[in-house]
């Protein structure tokens, strides 16, 4: 059959080491084109040139991934229709913020037979109920979506540090083999498990326990306690996505997307260490504010997942059994001080 072209929709922290991972294997596998098109949300830098340009021309991402050669098949292009409308993979990694707004911009500019996965972690919340970033994109585009999720911090897998991931398909096999090996590298490790909702719940749900884990670190409560955070964390994200899907599997968390991913995230990511700064500066500082200062245009997703996962839990009336989730967005809005945290993990856990 023919080839098959694959292109990446974002190009920030993950994104741009997404784009140099599968460049490396469409390199090598005869069933992909070498080329892999890179849609990047086009930025002037402060030297008055324009980021694809200075990708283009170096073969970094100056601003996002700065340092690492992404490979010479990787080709940024600023415009989205241009970018889509030939491939047949698609690979979702943007901020899930923007993805409603890109998702718009992008029916009836797909090729009818695409397949698509999506890298995001986080969901929208509509009036209906929470909806999951994978179901936006195959709702709005009418085509398929996988997704992969994992313990992987970008920058260690930039630099080719082994790490592992989770694909999680509906139900079709041989779709998820063929994700498995546009991803896998001997360093980074890809399982297939039926369980898109349950995998995608993980990625999106571990931001929020990565909060409560840098309240922790800025209120210096050690590592039992941040062990605790964890564990009551993993148990909420077990409960809350059985609770939306009945489909959810128990052996999901076990996988590189569950357990893995919320040790990965509440030991070295940016949502712990933002959190960290928002408790050492005792709430008083916002979280937009530190995100900017510290981050350099990458973005949280912990802090607004949270309040959506709080409009879910009051909607449903299911408040009560959340209390890591609910008082993280309590601290994140103010309403409670960073200290809470801990007061909560000393109440009885009010889950089984
Ligand atoms: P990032 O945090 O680096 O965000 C910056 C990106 O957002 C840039 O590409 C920028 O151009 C883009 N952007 C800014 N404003 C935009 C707009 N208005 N419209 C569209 N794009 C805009 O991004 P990332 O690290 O690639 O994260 C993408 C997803 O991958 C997130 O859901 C994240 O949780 C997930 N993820 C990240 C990591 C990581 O270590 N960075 C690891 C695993 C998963
Ligand atoms: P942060 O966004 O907190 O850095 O987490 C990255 C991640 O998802 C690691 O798997």
């Amino acid at each position: 059959g023919s080839k098959s072209k694959v292109t990446v929709v974002g190009s920030g922290n993950w994104g741009s080491v997404a784009a140099k991972l599968i460049a490396s294997n469409t390199l090598k596998l005869n069933s992909f084109h070498d080329e892999v098109r890179m849609w990047v949300f086009e930025e002037t830098l402060q030297t008055g040139e324009k980021l694809t340009d200075v990708i283009n021309k170096t073969n970094e991402n100056v601003k996002y991934l700065p340092g690492i050669k992404l490979g010479k098949n990787v080709i940024a292009d600023p415009d989205l229709d241009n970018a889509v409308k030939d491939a047949n993979m698609l690979v979702f990694v943007t901020p899930h913020q923007f993805m409603e707004g890109i998702c718009k911009r992008l029916v009836g500019k797909v090729r009818g037979d695409v397949e698509a996965i999506s890298l995001i972690k986080g969901m929208e919340v509509k009036m209906e109920g929470p909806c999951m970033i994978s179901n936006l994109i195959s709702e709005q585009l009418g085509i398929n979506c996988s997704v992969l999720m994992g313990a992987n911090i970008a920058n260690e897998i930039a630099v080719e540090k082994f790490s592992e991931a989770t694909v999680g398909y509906r139900d079709n096999r041989e779709i998820a083999e063929q994700w498995v090996k546009l991803f896998s590298t001997p360093y980074f490790m890809v399982t297939p498990v039926q369980d898109v909702e349950g995998v995608e719940l993980c990625g999106t749900l571990k931001n929020v326990v990565a909060i409560a884990a840098g309240f922790v670190d800025g209120l210096d409560m050690g590592n039992n306690t941040k062990a605790a955070i964890m564990r009551i964390g993993l148990r909420e994200m077990r409960a809350f996505s059985k609770l939306l899907f009945s489909s959810v599997r128990d052996s999901t968390f076990f996988e590189s997307c569950g357990v893995a991913d919320v040790i990965t995230t509440c030991l070295g990511g940016r949502n712990r260490k933002v959190a960290e700064a928002f408790a050492r500066n005792g709430g008083k500082r916002s979280f937009d504010d530190l995100e900017a200062e510290m981050l350099q245009g990458q973005k949280l997703q912990g802090v607004s997942t949270a309040r959506e996962v709080y409009e879910v839990l009051s909607h449903r009336g299911w408040l009560e059994l959340f209390p890591l989730f609910a008082t993280v967005h309590e601290i994140c809005v103010g309403r409670l001080p960073p200290s809470a945290i801990v007061e909560y993990s000393e109440k009885k856990p009010r889950l089984s």
